[in-house]
């Protein structure tokens, strides 16, 4: 056997260890005889550079820190969740789904365990793992490649499947997350070096994959679980538990918990297990995934506001214990309301410490009859944001204190007021500090103009150093000004400056959203964006113009027009645009005008993408779908068994395209 053949041997026995060790959790050697292979297999490449590939086992941790993430648009848009709270909103989802598909029988569903961490795009080419990116907005995300590579349970290469063996293009969806015993680690260690811990394993997994530097994500343990795909091209996929056995089968890990039900009883009583064992379980669930088995079903039920009828998340009950409430303090927000917040003893809680609990507002607090000191039961509502559910009076010792909200904001010193009709305090100083690094925080999100590197520490010290007093003067700050800030060196400030570049060109629906406008969150930001095309043609529009749009109602354009109003908000906008700040749609929020104004109509059952991912491709790239076929239709793309419409098409001589070629076609022109 030659160098070269030695070392393909060695790879595909490391690649096929891996496999049993994570995918089946089934090892045949022990740890010690793996890390001989991966030396014996170092050590040949060491000798023989020149043989060294990027798929191989030693090149996980090869990349050199990024300057910055780059973007990845999602071929098929990532969808979210509709949530059931309880088992009524599950039967509810099960008679939803067989009045829309017209049936008595039962349904056919898959329970899998809703994980609590982070989703991501795989994208493998010829088995080739080549693109890695999270969800973001569903439709464009941020490109982790380097960093997913590094986790040792995803495959860098695939394993050939029986049936089909490599596609030539899959797109994988899992979440990346931590285990418990893993985030409790990371956590002591970032104390003991004086570093802040993470809020929970769902944070510190999303935290860890968005690192520049792929040797820090290397060093956190994070796992994976695929449960879903994008495009996978040649695979024939009927169903979900087909879908995730060839998942497993290609060396890509699914979930050992899934359950296949025979109806919405079954899937129902799988929850329950699946509730009782999370304590258990070795990471953190959020609660259970119920999915319509057939793909052919799914398509049918296809999809509303950007979550598939398909599919439900049954959320857990909240898990709740014991504290005291040690103290009360108020907090300011970037609209000016304050906000009462119980300091607590620290309590564990589904494996994370509480110290904090948002009190909502006053008439809470009086209502609840909460008291600093008081015993009080607290849960974690959505798992994450712990919140104070009772107090327990017959705990008191007759020494806990009333609290009542302060007359004057705790951070200007101004009077507050309390709002008719509302039950909220409010600062109105424009100038408060607090409004202003909320206003700031709010600005420079990841939603909004994801100004990467700017977080709370810094936007403290640059208001506290009166640097800033709009959004706008982040973009005026010099290299040197960047410089005098606490712990800001040399490369950090390049840094944020670049950034803060790569900001300007966020697009207009990042822009409406990040300006703060009440009542104006990222959908009806997306709306305004796509039906006014520009600041200025929003800034003009009028009441009537507003409310035409069907989804605003009179509040928002009451205070859309209210922002637009203001001299000062005027001069904000003229001082962002000077800068340099994009105020038209990205040209990526439609992908390509060939497509502009062309009618599609779907016909059939599609193979590899369900009809909604289809009709939402076309869309993206400013067409149309519709579901009758007319003169006036361009394009039938006809899947399996398609009828009448198929027959109509070529009647009237429409253009007729496969899947296949539909895919080709659209792709290709991206
Ligand atoms: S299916 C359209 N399956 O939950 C289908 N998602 O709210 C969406 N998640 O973004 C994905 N475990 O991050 C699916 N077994 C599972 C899941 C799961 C966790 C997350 C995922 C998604 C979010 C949806």
């Amino acid at each position: 056997m030659n160098v070269q053949e030695k070392i393909l041997k060695l790879r595909s026995q490391l690649q096929y260890h891996n496999y049993r060790y994570y995918v089946l959790d089934d090892p045949e050697i022990s740890d010690t005889q793996y890390d001989m292979l991966l030396r014996e297999l170092e050590q040949l490449e060491t000798e023989h550079p020149e043989l060294i590939t990027s798929d191989s086992p030693t090149q996980r941790v090869g990349a050199q820190p990024l300057e910055a993430f780059g973007a990845v648009d999602h071929a098929v848009p990532m969808l979210s969740l509709a949530n059931a709270m309880d088992e009524e909103e599950v039967l509810d989802f099960d008679s939803r789904v067989r009045r829309l598909l017209e049936t008595d029988g039962d349904i056919d569903y898959v329970v899998e365990p809703k994980l609590d961490g982070l989703a991501v795009e795989l994208i493998y080419i010829n088995g080739k793992l080549t693109v890695g990116s999270t969800r973001g907005d569903g439709r464009t995300g941020e490109d982790i490649t380097h960093n997913l590579r590094t986790i040792k349970a995803i495959p860098l290469v695939l394993i050939p499947e029986a049936n089909y063996g490599k596609p030539r293009r899959l797109e994988v969806r899992g979440e990346v997350f931590m285990n418990k015993k893993d985030f409790a680690e990371l956590n002591r260690l970032r104390q003991d070096n004086g570093e802040p811990p993470f809020a929970n394993p769902r944070n510190s997994a999303a935290g860890s994959v968005r690192q520049l530097d792929p040797r820090i994500t290397a060093s956190r343990c994070l796992d994976v679980i695929f449960y879903s795909i994008g495009i996978a091209e040649e695979m024939q996929i009927q169903s979900q538990t087909e879908l995730l056995a060839q998942l497993k089968s290609c060396g890509l890990k699914t979930s050992q918990l899934v359950k296949t039900c025979s109806n919405i009883q079954e899937a129902l009583a799988a929850c329950a297990d699946f509730e009782a064992q999370r304590n258990d379980l070795p990471y953190e669930i959020d609660g259970a995934v119920i999915k319509v088995n057939s793909f052919e079903l799914q398509s049918r039920l296809g999809e509303v506001s950007r979550s598939p009828r398909w599919a439900i998340a049954f959320k857990f009950k909240p898990q709740q214990a014991f504290t005291i409430i040690s103290d009360i303090i108020v907090q300011v927000g970037r609209t000016g309301v304050l906000t009462p917040v119980a300091v607590l003893e620290p309590v564990r809680l589904s494996g994370v410490e509480i110290q904090r609990a948002t009190l909502h507002n006053q008439d809470e607090i009086q209502r609840k009859d909460i008291r600093i000191g008081d015993t009080v039961v607290v849960q974690r509502a959505g798992d994450v944001i712990p919140e104070i559910v009772k107090s327990v009076s017959s705990k008191r010792t007759g020494n806990e204190k009333l609290f009542i909200m302060p007359d004057f904001c705790p951070e200007c010193g101004q009077k507050v007021m309390r709002i008719k009709g509302e039950s909220a305090c409010r600062c109105t100083n424009a100038a408060c500090p607090a409004i202003l690094k909320g206003s700031l925080a709010h600005f420079s999100s990841r939603r909004a103009m994801n100004i990467d590197g700017l977080g709370d520490a810094l936007i403290a010290q640059l208001v506290e150093k009166q640097l800033v007093r709009t959004v706008a003067d982040l973009y005026t700050l010099s290299f040197e000004t960047w410089l005098i800030l606490d712990r800001m060196a040399k490369k950090s400030a390049e840094n944020i400056i670049k950034a803060l570049e790569i900001s300007k060109q966020a697009g207009l629906e990042k822009l409406l959203f990040a300006l703060g406008i009440r009542h104006v969150g990222e959908q009806t930001a997306q709306l305004l964006a796509r039906h006014f095309g520009s600041v200025k043609r929003l800034s003009d529009a009028s009441h009537d113009q507003l409310q035409n749009i069907h989804e605003i109602g009179p509040e928002v354009s009451d205070s859309i027009v209210e922002f637009f109003s203001s001299e000062e908000n005027l001069r904000l906008l003229k001082r962002l645009e000077d800068a340099g700040v994009v105020m038209e749609p990205k040209q990526s929020a439609i992908l390509d005008s060939v497509y502009t104004g062309k009618v599609f109509v779907f016909t059939g059952a599609l193979n590899r993408i369900t009809r909604p991912q289809a009709e939402d491709m076309v869309r993206q790239r400013g067409g149309k779908a519709s579901s009758s076929v007319s003169a006036k239709t361009d394009y039938v793309v006809a899947g399996l068994d398609a009828g009448s419409k198929l027959e109509k098409a070529k009647k009237l001589g429409v253009t007729i395209l496969s899947e296949d070629a539909f895919l080709q076609m659209i792709e290709g022109k991206l």
